[in-house]
């Protein structure tokens, strides 16, 4: 095998890999978690963390993922066994590709159930079950089909099973096409969206509850909250970045692309806060606070009134759904390349495998929203909340933090600097600061500071 390729196939272009990225990072964390976060976390304040993440911590340590898969070519596991042996590093550092892979896990066994309910609307919209709902007709619709449990897992199996079936056939085959089409008209429709919600929505009390900061509202849950959110919607932090890294031409710059794809996933949530919000503010019977619910009670409202809203608003579920798949396959890609690359196993074995065991884990995610909803694991939070909380709030910034860590001071210079094309310039400063201090130190304060005050309460 030529030196410069990785064994598991590589991206045709760089546009393949930026729509392959853009397709990881856009999905169910910028159209149903960013809006449901935000309207529990009192908004603004919360969005103004949140993009500080985003630019500070959330872009550098992109670069880094990319780089680092780039350097070793192969999953994250052996690329940072790999890139420590050249660097004489300690070695524990690989450790960094073991939490990736139980945050993968972790987080697409919850992942999988939402984008379950997603595939039910779309049949529920197509039905015309929505037209003319109100407020309260949505929220009873939502309440009762999560109190079912054998309907929920039935979705959920449906959207395993989808997954399984693409990552089987290998990274590039299917994604391309779901990501090179299906992306723009899902911008297509959330735009559709933000225009209804301008004309019929009280746009003005959504975009002042999107975008004006009040930090009395903003609590220490919800700094930690958003710092997660950066890592969680930009796929950083477990490996996926970097898993996908390792499949980029020699030939691509990886700082711009880490722009594109943080700017392009920013929109996306921004267009969904600004769908949503407005409509729930006109919208009697529903507030922002309502929890994991909000995207799946507020679209069919809006859908519910408008000519042809049945269709379109299927429309819109269908895409929910692909954007979830597309990011699905990411998170088990850091899985399925070392699986690969220890045993010699055939891919569809093994996303079969990692398909079942996220399936089963799931299924405690179905239960918290009915036989379970009064088991606690710790303090108030159901087994849902519990596996959303130590991955998206404990193992990707801690993740995050030990990448870039990795990159900034283990990690040969020489090898940065040839990956990143970044000669001596302003440029490579920055990402030196970025990645040596501004990264590592963010994400410490935010903990830190969760540690205490939670502590002081
Ligand atoms: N970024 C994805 C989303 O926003 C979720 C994800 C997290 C995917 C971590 C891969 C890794 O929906």
């Amino acid at each position: 095998m030529p030196d410069d390729v990785s064994k598991h196939g590589m991206w045709s272009s760089r546009l393949l890999f930026v729509l392959a990225a853009a397709g990881s990072a856009v999905g169910l964390g910028n159209l149903w978690k960013f809006p449901y976060i935000t309207g529990e976390n009192g908004g603004g304040a919360f969005v103004v963390v949140y993009l500080v993440c985003i630019a500070l911590i959330g872009i550098p340590v992109m670069m880094a993922e990319v780089m680092l898969g780039r350097a070793g070519r192969q999953s994250p596991i052996n690329t940072i066994r790999a890139l420590t042996e050249r660097a004489g590093g300690d070695a524990w550092w690989p450790l960094i590709g073991w939490m990736g892979v139980v945050a993968g896990f972790l987080i697409l066994s919850f992942y999988a159930v939402i984008a379950g309910w997603a595939i039910f609307y779309i049949f529920r919209l197509a039905r015309g079950e929505f037209d003319g709902t109100d407020g309260s007709g949505a929220n009873d619709a939502f309440n009762n089909f999560l109190a079912e449990p054998l309907e929920v897992t039935l979705w959920h199996t449906v959207f395993i099973a989808a997954t399984v079936f693409i990552v089987a056939r290998g990274v590039v085959g299917g994604l391309e096409v779901a990501v090179r089409w299906l992306m723009p008209v899902l911008f297509v429709l959330l735009i559709l969206l933000v225009g209804y919600a301008a004309i019929y929505g009280d746009f003005a009390q959504g975009f002042s509850f999107l975008f004006s900061f009040d930090a009395d509202k903003l609590s220490v849950g919800g700094v930690l909250t958003a710092m997660g959110h950066a890592f969680f919607t930009l796929s950083l932090g477990m490996g996926a970045i970097m898993a996908y890294g390792a499949y980029v031409p020699a030939n691509t710059s990886i700082g711009t692309t880490a722009v594109t794809i943080a700017v392009l996933d920013t929109v996306v949530a921004l267009a969904a806060g600004l769908a949503i919000f407005p409509i729930v503010f006109a919208t009697p019977g529903l507030e922002p606070g309502t929890g994991p619910g909000l995207l799946f009670v507020t679209v069919p409202v809006a859908f519910g009134s408008l000519p042809l809203g049945a269709i379109v608003g299927a429309v819109f579920f269908i895409l929910v759904s692909f954007a979830a798949v597309t990011s699905a396959i990411s998170l088990t890609e850091p899985a399925i390349a070392f699986l690969v690359e220890e045993y010699n196993a055939k891919r569809p074995r093994v996303a079969i495998t990692i398909g079942a065991a996220c399936w089963l884990l799931g299924i405690g995610s179905v239960l918290s929203f009915n036989v379970w909803a009064d088991v606690h694991i710790v303090g108030e939070l159901t087994f849902f909340d519990f596996v959303d909380y130590v991955s998206g709030k404990i193992l990707l910034p801690l993740g995050g933090l030990l990448i870039a860590l990795f990159a900034g001071w283990v990690l040969p210079r020489a090898i940065a600097k040839e990956q990143l094309g970044l000669e001596q310039g302003w440029k490579w400063q920055v990402w030196t600061i970025g990645i040596r201090f501004v990264a590592p130190i963010g994400v410490v304060i935010v903990f830190a500071y969760t540690i205490y005050e939670s502590a002081m309460a």
